[in-house]
């Protein structure tokens, strides 16, 4: 792999220079009060902004939050994440009311050595998410008239073919961050050859989202713990009733097919936590996975089924977790969800939890972030890398 890397970009001296970083600061908001739920992403940047300030660049960031559909919209606004990030930084980040515009312009020109802009979401052009490759160019060349380099840091992103991503580094000097470096590096240690056993914990609500990431993983791995919403599936293919939780019926077929393949690595749930209803203070109690009551909705994997998962992934040498084992954003339906991430914590192997959700339930539930190896600071990227998919972002930096 030749990618050249912030470090080759600092070396050349990048001193009254303007850097392009496209950043991943897609954070969670809050619906009602618009505030940030959870900066990881805004601090998993700052190794790489740090590093340009320092050596006195002219940093201009980018970045897309949400989907807004290529105009602006204003719930999807990064100026809170400009707030924050120059909380982060210490120092006051200049914030562009638009992309490519007049104030973008204004904005750029006046930066002094050292000094930090955000430009408005990305996502609020059309060229940037476009497929015609015309219209994401135009887009690109926009962007790239505010860079005399590129670095690319928004690991969470490098899976979609956008303009910021894949073109914007065809028309400028270009180098990986420090994070995505570091994302890379350690997934593919995943991909390599992991230290057995290695152990794989998949949730999230959808089969269809995780398919292609289980058919790469299954030859690979020793055990397949299957939990969240998506467990309904496969309880049902084994030919369970699960009442009225999650179920993508037309996957019942395909949940079938791979537990054949699957050699008895799968593992399901035992017991399930099943509720009245998909409430925070619904009525609740733990039932076997076979003996789901017809009008009960699971919300949360039961008791057992954590002991059972504990066992499978005591003495493993490398684990992967991805998507929640429940609705742990409801105290009362966390406690899969947080017997699975203590017992990683407490693992001597080495952990990486992917995934939006996942890496926000281990800050949410209050885990000391350093007990893990890695948390990735990408959901879908995490996986298309793992499902061995080439990421248009990564092949950019490639050439
Ligand atoms: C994410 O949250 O997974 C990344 O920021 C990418 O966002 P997207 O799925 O909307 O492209
Ligand atoms: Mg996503």
């Amino acid at each position: 792999m030749s990618i050249r890397t912030l470090d080759d970009l600092l070396a050349e001296g990048v001193s009254g220079r303007r850097v392009l970083v496209r950043a991943d600061l897609n954070v969670p908001l809050d619906k009602q009060t618009g505030d940030i739920t959870d900066d990881g992403r805004i601090r998993a940047v700052l190794p790489t902004l740090s590093a340009l300030t320092g050596a006195g660049a002219k940093v201009v960031v980018c970045s897309h939050l949400g989907r807004p559909k290529g105009a602006p919209d204003p719930q999807f606004s990064l100026r809170p994440v400009a707030g924050r990030l120059g909380e982060l930084l210490g120092a006051r980040v200049h914030f562009a009311t638009d992309t490519v515009g007049e104030s973008a312009r204004s904005t750029v020109d006046a930066l002094a050595d050292g000094e930090v802009a955000l430009l408005e979401n990305l996502r609020f052009n059309k060229g940037e998410t476009s497929k015609d490759d015309t219209e994401r160019g135009a887009f690109a060349d926009e962007l790239a008239a505010f860079g005399d380099a590129y670095v690319d840091d928004a690991f969470g992103a490098v899976h979609r073919k956008h303009a910021s991503v894949h073109d914007v580094p065809a028309r400028l000097p270009h180098v990986a961050g420090r994070l995505v470096l570091r994302e890379v590096e350690v997934l593919s240690r995943l991909t390599g050859e992991p230290e057995r056993p290695y152990v794989v914990v998949l949730g999230g609500s959808k089969v269809s989202d995780k398919l292609a990431v289980i058919e790469a993983l299954l030859p690979s791995v020793d055990r397949l713990l299957i939990g969240g919403g998506m467990c309904f599936t496969f309880l049902k293919a084994q030919g369970h009733e699960v009442g009225s939780s999650l179920l993508e019926e037309e996957m019942v077929e395909t949940c079938r097919s791979l537990l054949e393949r699957s050699e008895g690595k799968i593992m399901l749930p035992v017991d399930v936590v099943a509720a009245d209803a998909f409430a925070p203070d619904a009525a609740h109690d733990t039932v076997p996975a076979d003996g789901i009551p017809s009008k009960r909705v699971g919300l949360d994997i039961g008791p057992e089924t954590v002991a059972g998962f504990a066992a499978a992934l005591k003495g493993a040498r490398t684990i992967f977790w991805n998507g929640p084992m429940g609705v742990f954003e409801m105290p009362a339906f966390a406690d899969g969800t947080r017997g699975i991430a203590e017992t990683i914590a407490k693992s001597e192997a080495f952990t990486v939890v992917g995934g939006g959700d996942s890496a926000a339930a281990v800050r949410a539930l209050g885990l000391d972030e350093s007990s893990f190896g890695h948390i990735s600071t990408g959901g879908g990227a995490s996986l298309e890398y793992l499902e061995g998919k080439t990421l248009p972002g990564i092949a950019a930096l490639e050439n």
